[in-house]
């Protein structure tokens, strides 16, 4: 554990709302508690419950935001998961997160994004790299290079690259996921790199989200979606056909869907103990991992929710090494490679004023720094 622990690592597949520390939640349960406007003891209860179904991560996630419903929640919750991912040596994050509504809060989709933003900057146990293309860029010291030479070096401080992508909840209307495009774009100058498809599966139809996904592809976003987490095969081609830049999960996949992925050669973002905790998968041996990792299909080893189903990056590969045998290299490699798949985009970012990377460049060239 201790290496996987030290290894670089990429993680392209993290809910804020499903990242929070227990420790956190309780925190805020208590408060809430205290005030008499929860029950905490159920709350406790529901929140240190270790195994759960998919239905019941999902009356979790209520339980969840409704203790994480105002700006200054939003900003802390933001802060610690991104400072968290960074202890474990995670170098590069995709941070995916639903704007949220809420009138009594005064919250606004976009407040919503200015909190988690505000997050980002309240960062202080390591540098956050989250404005892809800013002006201020110009004035910023960077670690990533020295002056006197352009290869990677090791920095003094330690850095975390982090993106986000914003979620369309599959309970949104089209016009609720067209708001979070139009937003996501708005956003794109603060390292908005794309939109996320997720939420209970057992809801909603792709038709309605199909125009908000079009519209973020025509505008340049990159696309990830939730795919085939309940069986559902009408479904799993459309998302297929769709050609989004990344999928998640991809569980109750059939013959024709797997040759219809493996042709495309969509990467995958996979996450082990959720797929085992939600019983998605019945177990490790029979993860899809072995298959798509032998084929040499792209995949990339991710989160899902760390607090929700009480694991790390580091923990995913320690699995892999575990359950399926990986060496160090290989490992390292896996992690490497999804360098490739990550949303940043190729925009290109002035270091110095000798220097210029794109923001995908200066990720491989900080993640090989730190190998
Ligand atoms: P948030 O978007 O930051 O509020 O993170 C929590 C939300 O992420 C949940 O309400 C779901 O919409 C979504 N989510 C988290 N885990 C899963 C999952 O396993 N499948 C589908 N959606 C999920
Ligand atoms: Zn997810």
């Amino acid at each position: 554990m201790e290496w996987c622990v030290s290894m670089p690592k990429i993680e392209l597949h993290a809910h804020l709302n499903g990242s929070i520390r227990d420790s956190t939640l309780l925190e805020l349960a208590k408060g809430l508690g205290d005030k008499g406007l929860i029950d905490f003891s159920q709350v406790e209860h529901v929140i240190l419950k270790n195994d759960r179904s998919l239905a019941e991560v999902f009356k979790l996630f209520d339980v969840i935001h409704i203790l994480t419903t105002d700006h200054a929640t939003v900003t802390r919750i933001t802060k610690e998961v991104v400072e968290d991912f960074a202890s474990e040596n995670v170098v590069y994050v995709e941070l995916r997160t639903t704007p949220k509504k809420n009138e009594s809060k005064g919250m606004s989709k976009h407040s919503y994004i200015e909190a988690v933003l505000e997050g980002l900057r309240a960062v202080s146990s390591v540098d956050v790299d989250f404005i892809p293309h800013s002006e201020e860029l110009k004035n910023l010291s960077n670690p990533l290079l020295s002056t006197t030479n352009d290869k990677c070096n090791e920095n003094t401080r330690k850095k975390i690259f982090v993106r986000l992508l914003l979620s369309i909840d599959r309970r949104e209307t089209t016009e609720a996921a067209m708001e979070t495009v139009m937003l996501a774009l708005e956003m794109g100058h603060f390292g908005v790199a794309g939109i996320d498809l997720s939420g209970n599966p057992a809801v909603g139809e792709w038709v309605t989200y199909l125009p908000a996904l079009k519209f973020a592809r025509e505008q340049g976003l990159c696309v990830t979606l939730h795919c085939g987490e309940v069986p559902n095969s009408r479904e799993i081609h459309d998302m297929l056909d769709f050609l989004p830049e990344r999928i998640g999960h991809a569980c109750f996949f059939e013959e024709d869907h797997w040759r219809k992925l493996k042709s495309s050669k969509i990467p995958v973002e996979l996450c082990l103990t959720s797929n085992i905790r939600t019983l998605s998968v019945p177990s490790i041996d029979a993860h899809h991992f072995v298959d798509l990792y032998n084929a040499k299909h792209p995949v990339v080893l991710c989160t899902d929710d760390s607090g929700v189903f009480s694991t790390s990056v580091s923990n995913e590969y320690k699995i892999v090494r575990s359950s399926f045998g990986l060496g160090r290299k290989e490992m390292l490699e896996l992690s490497k490679n999804a360098v490739e798949y990550i949303f940043a985009d190729n925009t290109v970012i002035r270091c110095y004023d000798a220097y210029e990377l794109t923001a995908r460049d200066a990720t491989y060239c900080y993640y090989v720094s730190r190998q």
